[in-house]
């Protein structure tokens, strides 16, 4: 192309929900190639979500040569390698064989409902939260391992004799690239390790009184490490290549938007809706639903902490409605449907399929559809499906100004849905706050790329990283402020009625 860059490069892979991706970014952040492969999203029973982790490893090594290949360039070309990744979704594999020992747990999952109700017994949802910054719910990995422990025959016994690996994706990519069962390094970073429910959020280290509460052997946990830093050298495609940073994927995303001080907040649109924001060294307590997390941690520097709330499902309800539903052709025509109509025709969808997240954490909720007449036609339904998006959050942003009391002037988003205007709009107007898209979209990775990158000294400081960060499109509220309020009665009247459904 008549843009060539000539390197070198950093490579960052994203491990996503629905996807794996890997893009090559050159020195001022811009993209040089792509390459994405989705994979099965396998689906037992209702509430339950499976991948296969041995489809992902292989999808992972083919978007690595492709990326490469369309960029171009090879491993020489490769200054560093950074990873980010879905969280929360859980795997056990045996380290001699390097094989899953079951499909991994994804963290729309909700088969942990009981199990999370029992441990919370005569203690309450937040029998944890003080260590860890997270209640007690189904999202959450430690009690996905339990589980597996609990259900799978051997499973416990094979854990205890020291057999087994646990890890989130970032420890399952980067124990196969750096050699798997020939000398794979087992080791998570801060930011993943506290949506386990087993890290401290103080130590950050694994919490022995919480892994016995939670019957999880020490034995399987990967080490915990910071989210720059070199944990080993690829092997493969890669070989030589330093694996320089790991980051969950919505922390990598507040690091792709920059937001390296207290106060600066984003918001990801994939498959669920994440905002985060930096709070500093301090981990802020929530007392409004939001979860306490660990933002990043740069080498051996302070650690800085995040509050975050969570949507399980947005950009999922959107594939819902293509693959499930049928009322779509594809994603992008969501946006034409809803268009199509003024309004909702009085419809709202709350999409509670893996429960509720943030703010309200209420496992036994699931999906309902209120306001239906014979008036309401499938574009009203895809109208109150990104009304969907919109409500959940202005949910979130209330609950961040109450346990922050800082006053959000404006929203900085990415992900995959920020490509729908009609989408962006109706968040700025629910918010009443302008919603700012920067440039690079792919935060994700950008943000992987860039904590490999300080780690490797590709780049010199957070300072640079900021200097690439520009403005691309904003929305502003056009709303009047009768029909928002009346509109957002009606979105929580609707939520109400999702709850307690499972008994
Ligand atoms: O906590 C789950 C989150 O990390 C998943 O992100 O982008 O794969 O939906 P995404």
């Amino acid at each position: 192309s008549d843009t060539h860059s000539t390197g070198p490069f950093i490579a960052a892979i994203d491990q996503g929900t629905t996807s794996s991706r890997c893009i090559v970014f050159d020195q001022d952040g811009r993209i040089v190639s792509v390459d994405q492969k989705e994979h099965e999203q396998i689906l037992p029973k209702p509430g339950w979500v499976e991948h296969d982790a041995a489809e992902i490893w292989t999808n992972v090594q083919l978007v690595v040569s492709g990326a490469l290949d369309k960029a171009g360039i090879t491993r020489s070309d490769v200054r560093a390698l950074g990873i980010t990744n879905q969280r929360e979704t859980t795997l056990l594999w045996d380290k001699a064989t390097g094989q899953p020992v079951h499909n991994a747990l994804v963290w729309q999952d909700t088969r942990t409902d009981a199990l999370c109700r029992e441990l919370g017994r005569n203690v309450g949802q937040d029998r944890f939260r003080r260590e860890t910054g997270l209640p007690l719910a189904s999202y959450f990995a430690g009690p996905k391992i339990r589980w597996l422990l609990d259900n799978v025959d051997g499973l416990r016994e094979r854990a205890e004799r020291g057999e087994l690996l646990f890890g989130t994706m970032d420890s399952w990519v980067i124990w196969n690239l750096t050699g798997g069962v020939d000398g794979g390094v087992h080791v998570t970073d801060v930011t993943n390790a506290s949506r386990t429910m087993l890290m401290n959020l103080q130590t950050m280290e694994w919490d022995p009184k919480i892994c016995a509460s939670m019957g999880v052997p020490m034995e399987v946990l990967p080490e915990i490490r910071s989210s720059a830093e070199v944990y080993g050298e690829a092997r493969g495609e890669l070989a030589g290549v330093p694996v320089a940073s790991a980051l969950g994927d919505q922390q990598a995303a507040l690091f792709g938007q920059t937001c390296y001080s207290p106060g600066e907040a984003k918001s990801t649109y994939g498959t669920g809706t994440f905002l985060l924001m930096n709070t500093g060294e301090e981990a802020v307590n929530s007392y409004n639903g939001l979860l306490t997390t660990v933002g990043y941690r740069i080498g051996n520097q302070k650690p800085v902490y995040a509050l975050e709330g969570s949507i399980a499902v947005t950009g999922s309800l959107v594939q819902w409605m293509r693959d499930q539903m049928g009322l779509i052709n594809s994603a992008a025509e969501i946006e034409t449907l809803a268009s199509s109509v003024e309004d909702n025709g009085g419809a709202y969808f709350v999409p509670a399929f893996s429960g509720l997240f943030a703010p309200y954490w209420r496992s036994d909720a699931r999906g309902v559809i209120a306001g239906l007449t014979r008036y309401v036609t499938k574009a009203h339904l895809a109208r109150a499906v990104l009304e969907a998006t919109a409500w959940q959050t202005r949910e979130i942003v209330d609950a961040m100004q109450k346990d922050s009391r800082v006053e959000l002037s404006s929203v900085r988003v990415d992900g995959g849905m920020t490509s729908n205007n009609l989408l962006m709009q109706t968040i700025s107007d629910f918010l009443d706050a302008p919603v700012v898209r920067p440039l690079v979209a792919e935060t994700t990775c950008l943000g992987a790329a860039y904590a490999a990158g300080l780690a490797v000294g590709f780049w010199p400081d957070t300072d640079a990283l900021r200097a690439n960060w520009k403005r691309a499109a904003e929305w502003t509220p056009r709303l009047d402020v009768e029909t928002r309020e009346r509109e957002y009665n009606n979105w929580l009247k609707a939520v109400q009625r999702t709850m307690g459904w499972i008994e």
